[in-house]
């Protein structure tokens, strides 16, 4: 079984994804990290985050097993991924090694913003999570306090604002609600409430 997820940033997709693909036994793949890494790499050698000949060389030599979380998880790097995924070379040079990872024999959980429109459109189910701008803001401020990050909520919510305007507005690969996908708008929900509404969502597609 293929579960594709996609949503807008700090929707609860990732947690959500962790948690479906450890309730039906599946892999999991956080597809924000593959563009995080790129950025990561274009930064780490010295390169700007306009250099999409550079971007496209940093996202061929991308190793799936190789994603360190740690360093790409905060803030800046959000809003540098943001930046070169909206690269059609950086994109294209992602497809396959998604495709591969969700053509495992079981299947696979993908979640981020073209899974259900671009790289698995035949999924088995398909999910959009979303929530209102402020309530994922205040998410991702406690989630960033909580790793010891000094940044404000108000910087957070500018963040996400400006990411969504990008994603949502680029040509390669916009953040689309697929057709057949199901929406979920998690913005009055905790996380419990999130998965358990998933689950019921998959119960019923599967
Ligand atoms: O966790 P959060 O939602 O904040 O971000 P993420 O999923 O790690 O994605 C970071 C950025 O990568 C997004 O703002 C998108 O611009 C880009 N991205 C994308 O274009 N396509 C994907 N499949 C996943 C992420």
């Amino acid at each position: 079984m293929i579960i594709a997820i996609d949503g807008p940033a700090a929707s609860g997709k990732g947690t959500l994804g962790k948690r479906l693909a450890a309730h039906y036994g599946l892999a999991h793949l956080d597809t924000g990290l593959l563009y995080r890494a790129v950025a990561y790499e274009l930064v780490q050698t010295g390169k700007p985050l306009t250099d999409e000949a550079g971007a496209v060389i940093a996202a061929r030599k991308l190793d799936v097993d190789q994603l360190d979380d740690e360093k790409l998880r905060g803030a800046p790097m959000g809003e540098a991924a943001s930046k070169v995924a909206a690269f059609p070379g950086v994109r294209a040079a992602l497809v396959q090694l998604q495709r591969a990872f969700a053509a495992r024999p079981e299947g696979a959980v993908l979640d981020g913003r073209d899974i259900g429109t671009v790289i698995c459109p035949d999924a088995d189910v398909k999910l959009f999570v979303t929530a209102s701008a402020e309530e994922r803001a205040r998410r991702r401020h406690t989630e960033l306090a909580g790793r010891g990050d000094p940044i404000s909520y108000d910087e957070v919510l500018a963040d996400i604002r400006a990411r969504d305007d990008r994603d949502i507005n680029r040509p390669a690969s916009p953040l689309r609600q697929a057709g057949d996908a199901t929406l979920l708008d998690t913005t009055k929900m905790d996380i419990d409430a999130a998965f358990r509404a998933a689950v019921a969502i998959v119960d019923a597609a599967a």
